[in-house]
């Protein structure tokens, strides 16, 4: 009898979110954000990109800011930027592919400005190389800037939000963590790894019934910052290739309406879903109908001196 009442009460919570998350999608984000004033934001990869304007957007909703960033000049330069904005800015110059340099950043954190409230995993790379054609090295680079370090800074930050029962661990990954694509091999694998860590970390949170800290896993087709110069899309229409702007707006109000999935654009949760009940091989004429198979045939990428 008690497993008869626990199912039915497991169908009526599951019919419950379910319409819930149909009717929040017609509902303005105005009217679901939450209110960060006040919080302190960690964002990786703030030098450039969707970096700099997530970091530009959360000053405009009133949170202390910390930069993290490899390239120090850049990462200053989102700095003073916000200061312009009135915020508060801590910037340090941390390679995301070093373990012990992301430990001991954090623990300068912690000590200069506190514990971090909202965690924003961007900072990223691309080799845009074929798999043969690309150096040991760098498959290894990308998967610790995209994959590992987003172990790191979790371990680092997530305790204190724990103990807080209040915080967000936002994942920048990408369209290439939920999709392979040709000729992004480490950058698809790195990818991957980063949306199956947020959805790992999403089951343990609500394992441990902390419901006062929320993930957000972003998953962007390409958004033209520089990142992926060179690259084309054969249906502009289906496959937008985004502005910086757009991509940060959509991305805020995720994290405001702390959803947990974003995809940019819309069309690729269809993509997902297709790709759960069709045959691998429909997907690859699929894919290279669409373009995906070749939108890396013209990647440049960022020049040296960008
Ligand atoms: N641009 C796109 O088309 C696109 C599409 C999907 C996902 N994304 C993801 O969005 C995120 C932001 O990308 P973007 O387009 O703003 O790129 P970007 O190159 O403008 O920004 C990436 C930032 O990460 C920093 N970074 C790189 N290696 C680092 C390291 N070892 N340590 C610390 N910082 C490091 C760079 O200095 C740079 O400031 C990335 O994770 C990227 O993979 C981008």
């Amino acid at each position: 009898m008690e497993f008869v009442i626990e199912t039915i009460l497991v169908i009526l919570k599951m019919i419950y979110y379910w319409i819930k998350a149909i009717v929040m999608t017609f509902v303005p984000t105005s009217f679901q954000a939450k209110n960060i004033a006040g919080d302190l934001v960690l964002v990786t990869g703030a030098g450039s990109g969707i970096g700099r304007l997530l970091s530009i957007r959360f000053a405009q909703h009133g949170c202390h800011l910390v930069l993290w960033d490899i390239n120090t000049r850049g990462n200053e330069e989102t700095a003073d930027l916000l200061r312009h904005l009135g915020a508060t800015v801590s910037a340090y110059t941390v390679d995301l592919s070093k373990k012990e340099q992301i430990y001991r950043a954090a623990q300068k954190v912690k000590e200069d400005v506190g514990e971090v409230d909202i965690l924003v995993n961007n900072a990223g790379i691309v080799t845009g190389k074929k798999l043969l054609d690309c150096p040991d090295s760098l498959i290894q680079k990308t998967m610790e800037v995209n994959t590992m370090a987003h172990f790191w800074t979790v371990k680092a930050f997530l305790p204190g939000m724990i103990e807080r029962n209040h915080g967000h661990l936002v994942t920048v990954a990408s369209g290439a963590g939920l999709i392979g694509v040709a000729g992004l091999a480490d950058y698809c694998a790195s990818k991957f790894g980063a949306v199956g860590f947020d959805e790992s970390l999403r089951f343990e949170l609500e394992a441990l019934g902390k419901d006062g800290i929320h993930t957000t896993v972003v998953c962007p087709y390409y958004i033209s910052t520089g990142m992926f110069s060179g690259v084309k899309t054969r249906f502009p229409r289906l496959l937008p290739i985004v502005t910086p702007d757009y991509a940060t707006d959509k991305i805020m109000s995720a994290i405001l309406c702390n959803q947990n999935v974003l995809c940019i654009p819309h069309s690729l949760y269809i993509s997902l879903a297709l790709k759960g009940f069709l045959p691998a091989k429909v997907g690859l004429i699929l894919a290279d109908f669409l373009g995906i198979s070749h939108s890396m045939d013209e990647f440049t990428g960022r020049s040296k001196d960008e």
